[in-house]
């Protein structure tokens, strides 16, 4: 099974469809799908989403969303997914994305995951990471802040989802700004890890 990254905690591979168990605790979750452009999944639809997330083969193909497992290593079990989308390979701009089971939120693992699936990035050449939410989503934009990513713009009533007109914020991280860690093999956190208990 390919794995992208594995960090103290967590290894972030290639879903298995023997994950759509564990996978159903956050793709049915209506709370997790809030701000997604998804609609909570019935256990078929997790199935078949689990199914082909299963046939991507890292570094998966440019202009298409990665979607990984993150498997908690202690547990045996998959908590979430994190992914990559490099929309080009000329400019290699890298928008990222997440859902964690609720039960396994508020721990650092998806700071974590995220951490290592940029450093699989800048191992891939990305130049610029970013992320887009909707402002109301308070603990993704936290995230992006933890990983080091800057507000770089707002767009108003940018979308338009699950009934109504929704802004957009934008953030972003140079690879470079990373830091020495970005690309080093064994190298410590990129992210601003330590200080994830402040406010973000
Ligand atoms: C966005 C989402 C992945 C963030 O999950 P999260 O658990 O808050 O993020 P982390 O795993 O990095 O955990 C950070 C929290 O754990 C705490 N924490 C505990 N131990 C920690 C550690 N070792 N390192 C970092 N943070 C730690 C932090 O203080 C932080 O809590 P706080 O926000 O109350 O300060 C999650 O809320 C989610 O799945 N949301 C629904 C899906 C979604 O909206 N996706 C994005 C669509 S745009």
């Amino acid at each position: 099974m390919p794995v992208v990254a594995e960090t103290d905690r967590v290894v972030v591979r290639t879903f298995r469809s023997e994950d759509a168990a564990d996978a159903h605790a956050w793709y049915a979750d209506p709370e997790v799908a809030r701000y997604t452009l998804w609609e909570p999944h019935t256990r078929e639809e997790t199935e078949a989403r689990v199914r082909r997330l299963a046939a991507i083969v890292p570094p998966g193909v440019v202009g298409e969303w990665a979607e990984y497992a993150v498997e908690l290593t202690e547990e045996g079990r998959v908590v979430g997914s994190v992914s990559l989308k490099i929309d080009d390979d000329v400019s290699r701009q890298a928008e990222l994305g997440w859902f964690f089971a609720p039960r396994y939120q508020g721990r650092g693992l998806a700071t974590e995951a995220t951490a290592a699936l940029m450093r699989y990035g800048v191992g891939l050449g990305v130049h610029r990471f970013y992320a887009v939410a909707d402002p109301r989503n308070i603990a993704s934009t936290r995230l992006m802040e933890r990983l080091g990513m800057r507000r770089e713009g707002y767009f108003r009533e940018r979308m338009f989802y699950k009934g109504e007109w929704s802004d957009d914020v934008v953030y972003g991280v140079l690879a470079r700004e990373l830091g020495g860690a970005a690309g080093g093999e064994g190298a410590p956190a990129v992210l601003p890890v330590a200080d994830a208990g402040g406010d973000g």
